[in-house]
This record gives C-alpha cells, sequence and structure tokens, in this order.
C-alpha cells in the first residue's frame, strides 16, 4: 500500500518532494494528470471528475491515503468528493481510502491558527492592515477560497488573489526562465496596481509556482514573506498519518511516478527542480481516457 500524490501534472513534486522528507519509510505513487494539463482554466464539473479518475486510478495503483498536491482540485473538487463521491467508493473497498487537500495546512499556515479555529465577530470596524496576496491558477482565484477561509479566521488580514492564467501550462511545458520571468513579473504588478501597494505577504497558491518560487522572490519587494506550501503541507500529512494508522502507507521507500500523458522523462525545468533524471511510467490506457 502506498500514500498517492495527486496533481494536474509537474507541479505536486514540489509537495511531493517534501512529502518524501517528512515520511522517507512510505511508498509513494504519483500520478500526474497530464493528458489533461492545465486544470486551471477548466470548468468546475471538468475538475471535479479530472480529480475523481485520478484518485481512482491512485487506489486502484495501491494507495490508500490521496494528497490532491494541486490548490485547483482542493478548492474546487475536494468538498464535493467527500461528499458524494467518496463513501459510496469505499464500499468496494476492503481498505480504509482518504482524500486529503493542501488548503487546510496552508490557511493555517497564513492565519497562525489551527483550522478549528473560527474568529468571533464582534461587529467592529477592523483595519485591515496585513496584505496577503495569493497567486493561483484562474480555477482557484474563482472558487475565492483563499479570501473565505481566511476572512472567517482574520479579519485584520485582506486577501487578494491574482489569477495567474497561464502560468502552470507554461511551467509545465518548461518555458524559459524570460518568458517565466516576464510572466510572474507581470502578475506581481498586476497585483500591486490592483491593491494600491505590494501584498505584506505571499502565498504560491499553485503548485507549480513552487517549482519557480526564486522567480516571485525576485519580483516582490526583497523580505516580502512567502508562504511556501510544501512544508506545512509535509507536516499536517505527517501528523494525520501518525494520528490515522489505520491508512496504511507501506514501509519500503518504495517512489512510482504515473502520467496520463507522454511517459519518459520531463523538461529541463523540473529535472532542475528535481535534481535528478525523472522518468515517469505510462498509467494504463483505459485509466488514461
Ligand atoms: N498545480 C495545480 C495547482 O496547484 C494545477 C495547475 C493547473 O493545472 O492549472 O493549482
Amino acid at each position: 500500500m502506498a500514500m498517492g500524490v495527486f496533481d494536474s501534472g509537474v507541479g505536486g513534486l514540489s509537495i511531493h518532494h517534501a512529502l518524501v522528507s517528512r515520511l522517507p519509510q512510505a511508498d509513494f505513487i504519483y500520478l500526474a494528470d497530464q493528458k489533461h494539463t492545465p486544470y486551471g482554466d477548466r470548468s468546475g464539473e471538468e475538475i471535479v471528475e479530472l480529480t475523481k479518475q485520478g484518485c481512482e486510478t491512485l487506489f486502484e495503483a495501491g494507495a490508500s491515503l490521496v494528497v490532491l498536491a494541486c490548490n485547483t482540485a482542493s478548492a474546487v473538487a475536494l468538498r464535493r468528493l467527500q461528499q458524494t463521491w467518496l463513501s459510496g467508493f469505499r464500499k468496494t473497498y476492503k481498505r480504509p481510502v482518504n482524500v486529503l487537500g493542501i488548503i487546510v495546512p496552508t490557511i493555517e499556515a497564513a492565519t497562525g491558527l489551527p483550522w478549528e479555529h473560527e474568529a468571533e465577530r464582534r461587529g467592529e470596524k477592523i483595519e485591515k492592515l496585513d496584505i496577503v496576496g495569493v497567486f493561483a491558477t484562474v480555477a482557484t482565484a474563482r472558487s475565492r477560497v483563499y479570501e473565505i477561509e481566511i476572512d472567517k479566521r482574520r479579519q485584520d488580514i485582506a486577501v487578494f488573489t491574482e489569477a495567474c492564467s497561464g502560468l502552470a501550462d507554461m511551467i509545465e511545458k518548461g518555458a524559459d526562465r524570460d518568458s517565466l520571468s516576464a510572466k510572474i513579473k507581470g502578475h506581481v504588478e498586476s497585483l500591486r496596481i490592483r491593491v494600491g501597494r505590494y501584498p505584506d505577504r505571499a502565498i504560491l497558491g499553485c503548485t507549480h509556482y513552487e517549482l519557480v518560487a526564486d522567480l516571485f522572490r525576485e519580483h516582490l519587494p526583497a523580505g516580502t514573506p512567502i508562504i511556501h506550501q510544501p512544508p506545512s503541507v509535509a507536516k499536517a500529512m505527517g501528523d494525520y498519518v501518525e494520528r490515522h494508522t489505520q491508512y496504511d502507507i507501506g514501509s519500503s521507500g518504495a517512489r512510482t511516478f504515473l502520467t496520463t500523458g507522454t511517459p519518459g522523462s520531463q523538461s529541463g525545468l523540473i529535472e532542475a527542480f528535481w535534481g535528478s533524471p525523472l522518468t515517469f511510467n505510462a498509467v494504463s490506457s483505459d485509466k488514461a481516457a
């Protein structure tokens, strides 16, 4: 049995990398739905359907827990899967299975509060001084998940999400650094103009963006804290598996990389991030439909 890690493409490798450091003995199966990437410009229904298929593929490959290493899938599909599909699906399996997202640990990191904490609304005017800028896909921005969940907990934080249409796809395709840098600079500037100033903190709210986090660093004012998802997610998932021992995630340290797209090696950008060659295998063709 194993821990499954799912993304529309290679962005989730940023989360996978941190999960492996936190749980080195566990067996991991990474699935990139490269046949359907990018998810960020798709409709909600498509994202739900594709995420469901990805989870099924991972469960059938032996995963007990699936981490949606994708903000778009976590924001748009996770709740629907948990409410409508997962309980029925569980009946077909003899072993306990579950799907977890990456937004909860990110909100906890941004607010400094546990997820269960909801602020008391006193009705008094609060000066919102702490501006958090979220860089995300169009679908994540449309969901307003970061605005809604942070506002429930910390009314002194104002959240502005910048939809970076096309950026995840450029990263997925291994675009050159100059084009990526120009694109990221444009989004940082667009957020600044909309807010009236640079954000006090930034969330890289798409796992692909972690692969070029240094370019966000370069274009944000020096010293702006960036909330990186991989360490928060890895800590939360590590704590979760310690508390929920019913999920068997293996113990032989096996690593499997699957794609619904073209198998083989990935772009230079991905290899530079990963630090060594990385080969993806094809999922069986009936599953890639
Ligand atoms: N890496 C994903 C995310 O975190 C998806 C990007 C995409 O497919 O558009 O949002």
